[in-house]
This record gives structure tokens, sequence and C-alpha cells, in this order.
């Protein structure tokens, strides 16, 4: 599905990604974890084809990113990219027909889906500016995914949602993969990170360590060994 190779990727004289290399299977969802300015979204803005390396190769489906190519990727980026005048329902039909599901009847089905989906069937004509912030998010996650692409990029999808929600979210996501979408997911909580089929641990732009949670873990030596202790093993180790 992504195919990673020996990636880099400066901004003026800050080093972003260092020479990374990552394969993304299908029907998986892949965890990247690291600090502040590890490189996660810098990551996610290359795959979606916002960001061209300097160095290195990228495919995803196959093909070189392309931003003209979306109607495959939902992206949800870290900074809302929202209207804020806008309503809830009008902001999902806005990317609704952005990645081109034309039809009137079919678009308007699938807005509601989406809309009760996220839970804001309730508010979905208040405009953004008199939702709560986990509201915002909620309503990028629906715009996000109202084309139904089969690769998802999320970035930081579960910042500030209550736990609640944050369950309700990852049930989501599961039954997503289990249906065979893609799922590549930044995050900094290690509550996401458990969740995940595979992981990457990112540091100052490096690959310290990829696997499975569980795997992790034992890589350290320590059965019970937190994913905590896990990132810290690896940091340390680097
Ligand atoms: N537009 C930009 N111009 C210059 N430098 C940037 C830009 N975007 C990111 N950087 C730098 O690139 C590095 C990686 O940033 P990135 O945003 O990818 O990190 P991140 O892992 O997403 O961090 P966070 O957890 O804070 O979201 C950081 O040193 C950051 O300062
Ligand atoms: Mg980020």
């Amino acid at each position: 599905m992504i195919a990673i190779e020996d990636v880099t990727f400066h901004f003026g004289k800050v080093l972003a990604l260092d020479n990374l290399t990552l394969k993304v299977l299908p029907g998986l969802s892949m965890g990247l974890l690291g600090p502040n300015g590890a490189g996660k979204s810098t990551l996610i803005r290359i795959l979606v084809g916002l960001l061209k390396p300097q160095r290195g190769s990228i495919h995803v489906f196959g093909e070189p990113p392309s931003i003209t190519n979306t109607s495959r990727i939902g992206y949800m980026p870290q900074l809302s990219a929202l209207y804020r005048e806008l309503s809830a329902m009008e902001n999902v039909d806005f990317f609704a027909r952005m990645y081109g599901l034309r039809s009137k009847q079919r678009r308007r089905e699938r807005v509601e889906e989406v809309i009760r989906l996220v839970n804001l069937w309730e508010r979905r004509n208040d405009p953004l500016l008199h939702l709560s912030g986990g509201m915002r998010q909620r309503v990028s996650l629906a715009c996000a995914i109202v084309h139904s692409p089969p690769l998802l990029l999320l970035d930081e999808p579960t910042v500030g949602l209550d736990p609640e929600l944050r369950v309700s979210f990852w049930e989501y996501f599961h039954k997503l993969t289990a249906s065979g979408v893609t799922l590549v997911i930044s995050s900094h909580t290690m509550d996401d990170a458990a969740h995940c089929d595979r992981l990457v641990f990112l540091r100052t732009g490096r690959l310290i360590a990829e696997g499975t949670p569980q795997g992790l873990c034992q890589a350290t030596g320590r059965a019970e060994a937190t994913l905590e202790e896990a990132f810290l093993y690896f940091i340390r180790r680097k």
C-alpha cells in the first residue's frame, strides 16, 4: 500500500526526516509515535503529496503521491482545515464535493451517515464556531472519511477527545481495517499505540524501532514492559 525508501526531507537547515525506510501493508493500522518535532506530520504530508522529499522514493498505491489523486485518500490534518462559519453538515458536504461525490442524492445520504457516525446529528446545523474543540475534531474526521477512501492518513485524530469518544473512534477504526481500509495514524498516546497493528517509533526524523505493539514490548527483554517503557528503551539504545 505504501512503500517508503531512504526518504530524507529538509525544511531549510532542519532535517525533518532522515533516511526513512518503511512499508505499510494494506488493511492494517500503522501508528506513528514520537515526540514533538519527530517528523510525523512531515511524513503524513509527504504521503498526501503536499511535500516532495529531497531524497528517496515513495509510492502510495504503486505511484508517487500526488495531491491531485485524493479520491483514494482521506487526510485529516493536525491543524483543522475546516470553515468556521459553515455548519458541521456544510463542511462535510464541501469535502464530499471536493472528493468528487457528484450524485446529490448519494452525497446527502453519505454526509448524513458520517455525521451520525461521529455523533453530531443534533449539532449538524451549528456553525463550527459554536462547537467545542472535540466536536470540531469529529467534524474533521467526518470530512476525511466521507468519500470512503481505502487509505486514511490521520494526523493526531484523537487529540482532545473525551475517553468515551476515543473508544468509539477506535471501534470505528478497527471496523475500517477489518473491511480492508489501511490506516496511518500519528499520536502521542500509548493508548492509541496499543490499538495499532504495527507501530513506528520516530525521533528527530529517524526511525528508532518498528514492529507490533507486543513485539516492541517483548524486545525490551522484559515480558511485562509497557509501550512507554519500550519507547524509552529504544530511545536510550540509539
Ligand atoms: N513548515 C515548516 N517550516 C519549517 N520547519 C518545519 C515546518 N514544518 C515542520 N518543520 C520542522 O520539521 C521538524 C518535524 O516537524 P513535524 O511537524 O513533522 O513533527 P511532528 O512529529 O509532527 O511533531 P508534533 O508532535 O509536534 O506534531 C520539526 O523540527 C519542525 O520544526
Ligand atoms: Mg505533527
